[in-house]
């Protein structure tokens, strides 16, 4: 345990690493990927290059550094990153690693304000931080293994089929090549994938929610294509849309994130998607009908019209029952959504709409989608006056905050 001078001392600085935040892990990132580019197997390039790794990290040391006295106080978080580690493969061994460049970033960024005192302070610090995820995650490697069908690290999946559910969204109903069993999974839980591509010096893991209920045979992920307007095309779901065919074999991680249906509730439950944010909620969905037949269930599904809403066929099939409600709203619905009469509304997911739609503010709400949807969803649920812990929510990416100012930017599919 940590004594009350360095608590005091880590304290005391957090504020000035917070200040120098983003320089000090960019730079933090520059010196570990120059001294071990072996890394560069596990990090996404991408987030790497648009600066989202660096906030997430550098906010949760800091936030981890406040409770330095508490850690227990920030287990959910602790947990949640756990899961995103343990999919990814990061171990105990790694830990000094990102420990060491990180006090090397500290001193060479902060120069002669960082004291002998203050680095050995943080260094202590880390070291306190690193155990407790250290511990975590070593209890989600065993659990991971040790389940029925479970595995360790990144097991072959052949791809049993692909089918195209949109312009841009593609599934693939994946089955372990040893054909044994596959580990079961909580509605909402994502797998990782690692590629070799051909021509890259560097294997890409990337996460995908499982779009079907629990309990088959296979996984199925949906994969959007990430086109690059302004910038390169998105590595992995490119690869995946236009390489990879049946028959192909990939390699999967088991079963991760704590972003899950709670099926020991009967509150009504509110699924609130927009794009390819509809995947964790397809699964929940599919769950809930299967496993709380009698559980009330609105599924608010947002995309830009028909040509890019994938699915539709599977959610429509449960939403002719009783208890189940759905909407899909389109902003930029085409001649044929409107001669079909294939959306509800016309226009953007706004909170004058929930109040009248939502069947009560005791419901849980669970919303998934880009972030622009995310922040006015969760806006308009906290000012409808929605309890903080009915609210549930998942990123596509590193966490973000949904604070910020919500932008009336077009619901990206
Ligand atoms: C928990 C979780 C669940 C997910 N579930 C799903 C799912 O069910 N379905 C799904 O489709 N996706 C899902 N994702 C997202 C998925 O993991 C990938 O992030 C997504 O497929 C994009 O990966 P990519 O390799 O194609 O793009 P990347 O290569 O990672 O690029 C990402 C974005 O960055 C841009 N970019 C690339 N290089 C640069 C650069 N140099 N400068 C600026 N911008 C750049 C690209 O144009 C692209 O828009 C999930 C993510 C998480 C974390
Ligand atoms: C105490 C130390 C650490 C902290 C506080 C930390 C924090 C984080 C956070 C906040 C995220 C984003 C999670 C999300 O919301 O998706 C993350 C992801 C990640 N972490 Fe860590 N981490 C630590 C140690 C490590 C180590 C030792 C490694 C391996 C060398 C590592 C590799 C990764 C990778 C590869 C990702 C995903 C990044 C991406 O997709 O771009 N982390 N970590």
């Amino acid at each position: 345990m940590l004594n009350q001078k360095t608590i005091e001392i880590i304290k005391s600085t957090v504020p000035v690493l917070e200040k120098h935040g983003e320089t000090i892990t960019t730079r933090f990132y520059q010196l570990m990927f120059g001294n071990h580019p072996e890394l560069l197997n596990i990090f996404n390039h991408a987030n790497q290059k648009q600066g989202r790794q660096q906030k997430a990290l550098a906010g949760t040391v800091y936030a981890a550094a406040q409770y330095i006295d508490n850690l227990e106080a920030i287990l959910p978080v602790v947990k949640q990153i756990a899961h995103k580690h343990r999919s990814l493969g990061i171990k105990a061994e790694h830990y000094p690693i990102v420990g060491k460049h990180l006090l090397l970033a500290i001193k060479d960024v902060l120069g002669d304000a960082a004291s002998d005192e203050i680095i050995n302070a943080w260094g202590e610090a880390y070291g306190v931080i690193a155990d407790a995820f250290i511990s975590v995650e070593a209890e989600m490697y065993v659990e991971a293994e040790k389940q029925q069908g479970g595995w360790d690290g990144f097991r072959s999946f052949v791809v049993d089929r692909k089918v195209k559910e949109s312009d841009v969204i593609t599934s693939f109903y994946l089955k372990p090549t040893d054909h044994k069993e596959i580990a079961h999974f909580l509605p909402g839980q994502y797998i990782s994938i690692k590629l070799e591509i051909d021509g890259e010096e560097f294997t890409h893991i990337r996460q995908y929610s499982l779009s079907d209920a629990p309990g088959k045979d296979y996984y199925r992920i949906s994969v959007k294509r990430e086109a690059g307007t302004a910038n390169p095309n998105g590595m992995v779901s490119n690869y995946l849309h236009d390489v990879v065919t049946e028959g192909e074999i990939l390699k999967v991680s088991a079963p991760a994130g704590d972003f899950v249906l709670d099926t020991e509730k009967t509150t009504p439950v509110v699924l609130l998607s927009g794009g390819v944010g509809l995947t964790p909620m397809l699964s929940m969905l599919k769950t809930v009908v299967e496993v709380q037949p009698q559980r009330k269930v609105t599924f608010i599904h947002a995309a830009a019209n028909g040509t890019v809403h994938a699915l539709r066929e599977e959610v429509e099939t449960l939403t002719s029952l009783e208890h189940v409600n759905s909407f899909f709203f389109y902003d930029s619905p085409t001649e044929d959504d409107r001669k079909n009469n294939s959306f509800d509304v016309e226009g953007y997911v706004t909170q004058e709409w929930l109040v009248k739609n939502i069947p009560t503010v005791e419901a849980d709400f669970y919303f998934c989608g880009p972030l622009p949807f995310m922040k006015s969803i969760n806006r308009s649920l906290k000012d409808l006056g929605v309890n903080e812990d009915r609210i549930h929510f998942e990123f596509f990416g590193p966490k973000d905050s949904l604070e910020e100012s919500v932008t009336k930017e077009p619901v990206s599919v």
